[in-house]
């Protein structure tokens, strides 16, 4: 057995356009999945979803600051690129781009998107009112620099795949969004980077965050209201050991506006802590 090569890591803007650039005259079709690093199996579930439609994926890894609030994780956000190019080397990704702070935010830059829509849905961007507008401005400028044929999100970050999907529609971006199933540990829990901050008591808590939002499925499903179902969710994730919930909210996939009934396709999204780690988690109904 031979250890898969590291693909290779460019780390600025002209770089990654070089490379692409010479790709396109091969006649490939190129992706790219943007990523924060600290790769776990979720992650490259969407660099093999990806490369079903496209010939070179391109993975980024780039901790953005522009959506972290300041008294949020960005300073001990993992940050473990060795680690992470050997699991791409193993999912035969084809390039990394790794910039710099520097290089994607340099001296003098003041542009920031302003995002409405999902953006202002009253999930996410209730507790993180500093999130989408980062988010947003760091994939525009990624999708830009790369101006891939198709760009793959997790349905981990819900809200966010509708964000960027709306993001893409209005700039009239000529790349395809895809959204890929959350990819899950044995025991249900969502993979995450930040599943590392838990310790082994509060990882077992947390295996009990999709239980509660199976339950509440059924309940739905069974007839209760919009409403009760959320209640009960709260109810049970309190008693299931966590330790405050900011959101169990059913809404509309398409739009993420309220519902009352299930009359339509619908999500139920959660976000919940355990100690200072903030775990979300959605599912379809
Ligand atoms: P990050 O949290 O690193 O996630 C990168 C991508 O992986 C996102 O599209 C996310 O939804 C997906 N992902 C994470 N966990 C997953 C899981 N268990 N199953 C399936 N997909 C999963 O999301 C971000 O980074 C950033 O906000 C980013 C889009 C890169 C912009 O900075």
């Amino acid at each position: 057995m031979y250890a898969a090569m590291n693909p290779p890591i460019v780390t600025t803007v002209a770089a990654l356009r070089d490379r692409i650039a010479s790709w396109r005259r091969e006649g490939a079709r190129i992706g790219l999945v943007p990523t924060m690093g600290a790769l776990h199996e979720g992650h490259l579930s969407l660099v093999r979803e990806t490369q079903k439609s496209a010939d070179k994926v391109v993975a980024s890894i780039f901790v953005n600051p522009a959506q972290f609030a300041p008294h949020e994780d960005f300073d001990k956000y993992p940050r473990q690129l060795e680690g992470d190019a050997a699991k791409l080397a193993g999912a035969g990704l084809d390039l990394i781009f790794a910039p710099t702070a520097a290089e994607m935010y340099p001296d003098g830059f003041a542009t920031r998107l302003e995002v409405g829509g999902p953006a202002t849905a009253g999930l996410e961007d209730k507790f993180r009112p500093h999130f989408f507008g980062g988010v947003a401005t760091v994939v525009a400028k990624l999708l830009i620099a790369a101006l891939p044929d198709i760009a793959t999100f997790g349905e981990k970050d819900y809200q966010q795949l509708l964000v960027i999907r709306r993001l893409a529609a209005d700039l009239r971006l000529p790349v395809e969004i895809a959204g890929a199933a959350i990819v899950r540990e044995a025991d249900g829990l969502a993979m995450s980077s930040r599943n590392a901050y838990l310790s082994a008591e509060q990882r077992t808590i947390a295996g009990r965050l999709n239980l509660v939002l199976k339950d509440a499925i059924t309940r739905l499903k069974r007839g209760d209201s919009v409403a009760d179902a959320q209640a009960f969710a709260v109810t049970d994730l309190r008693e299931a050991g966590f330790d405050s919930v900011d959101y169990v909210a059913v809404r509309d996939a398409a739009t993420l506006s309220k519902i009352e009934t299930l009359d339509r396709p619908a999500r139920i999204l959660v976000a919940t802590k355990i100690g200072a780690t903030r775990l979300i988690d959605n599912m379809g109904v």
